[in-house]
């Protein structure tokens, strides 16, 4: 098949990650006879520095061609003046919102070749394999928000209408159909009108697939149930904020932040695939970078945008065999242990394939 692929490598190490994902992807396309276009377009700190907008008109001329965008990293602390009018955030948020991408989803497991490398016990990471779906573009990311003259108050507001809860459940419930049939809504129910509306409009959406098993918890209880029986989770279904902090916890059960990939989409195909991580300036430019996150992104990017579910599991398949052949990055070695850069682990991944 022919697609279109935008790309946008971002800040930090975003470039760099960046870069072995579209190797990755050459290679897939080779082997299975598919041909990919990739169109570099800007975004973040260095559309901030090149032409003063985060998210110029041109990377969304160039991403409304194309079939799906990859996305490295954005921001950095070059940027990261909380007082300043323009921020490499607001290009992601902005991307989220213009192509309506309302479904984050975050999957999570545990690596056996790495489960030594949490600080949880290993008995408990057995069999951890869980999907975090997250609201992507509603609540307290795009409600109202101000910050007042005096500058002495500031607000943001979380706002929830029943069609966002319905949308992004339906994507969760029927994620659950497709694994465990399990899943977990978490919400402040018990303080917050817009989670009563949204467990409401959650257990109405049930109706419609009696055969996954609901349960509501509470989100102070989820992130104590994250580390104490992770194993137990299947699809976990959360508002924007609350998505956000729960996958950066979850990614603690994975071995590291560069292991995870993220997919969000709309109502169609076309689909934003970015890793979890950040763009670690710290490690910038070093060659340390743990490039699975943003190659696993890749994969997902071939399964939901491109519906080419064995070359998915193919990239999928070949990133577990690097790990369990002992390839390690930086981030993922252990204290004496020895560790190879980003091009040769992805070089690895790709020899796999
Ligand atoms: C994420 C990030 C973003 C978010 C930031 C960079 C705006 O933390 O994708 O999880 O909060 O959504
Ligand atoms: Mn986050």
């Amino acid at each position: 098949m022919k697609a279109t692929i935008t790309v946008l490598p971002g800040d930090g190490i975003g470039p760099e990650v960046m870069a072995q994902a579209v190797r990755v992807l050459e290679h897939v396309a080779g082997k299975y006879g598919h041909e990919f276009t990739f169109q570099e377009a800007l975004m973040g700190g260095i559309a901030i520095d090149k032409t003063g907008n985060p998210l110029p008109p041109e990377t969304l001329r160039v991403a409304e061609q194309s079939d799906a965008i990859l996305l490295g990293a954005v921001g950095g602390p070059k940027w990261s003046d909380p007082t300043a009018a323009v921020r490499p955030e607001q290009g992601l948020l902005g991307l989220r919102k213009h192509f309506e991408l309302f479904a984050n989803l975050r999957p999570v497991k545990t690596y056996p070749a790495l489960a030594g490398f949490t600080p949880l016990r290993p008995e408990l990471l057995e069999g951890v394999d869980m999907l975090i779906v997250r609201e992507l573009t509603g609540g307290i990311y795009f409600g109202p928000s101000q910050e007042q003259g005096d500058g002495d108050t500031a607000y943001d507001t979380e706002i929830y209408t029943v069609p966002e809860v319905q949308r992004v459940a339906h994507v969760a419930f029927r994620a659950a159909q497709g694994r465990r049939n399990k899943l977990t809504s978490v919400d402040k129910a018990n303080v917050m009108a817009s989670m009563r509306l949204w467990r409401r409009t959650v257990i109405g959406v049930h109706e419609d697939y009696s055969d996954v098993e609901l349960d509501h918890i509470l989100v102070d209880a989820c992130t104590m149930y994250l580390m104490t029986r992770p194993a137990s989770f299947d699809v976990i279904l959360a508002s924007n904020i609350f998505g956000d902090i729960l996958s950066d916890e979850a990614s603690v059960l994975a071995g590291s932040l560069g292991m995870l990939p993220s997919a969000s989409l709309g109502s169609g195909k076309f689909g934003l695939y970015e890793p979890v991580h950040g763009s670690a300036p710290d490690i910038a430019g070093q060659g340390k970078a743990n490039p699975t996150g943003m190659i696993l992104s890749a994969a997902l990017l071939l399964r939901y945008s491109l519906g080419l579910e064995d070359e998915a599991r193919a990239v999928e398949t070949a990133v577990e065999q690097t790990l369990e052949a002992g390839a390690r990055t930086a981030d993922i070695a252990s204290g004496s242990g020895s560790y190879i850069s980003t091009d040769e682990f992805a070089q690895t991944v790709i020899e796999k394939i």
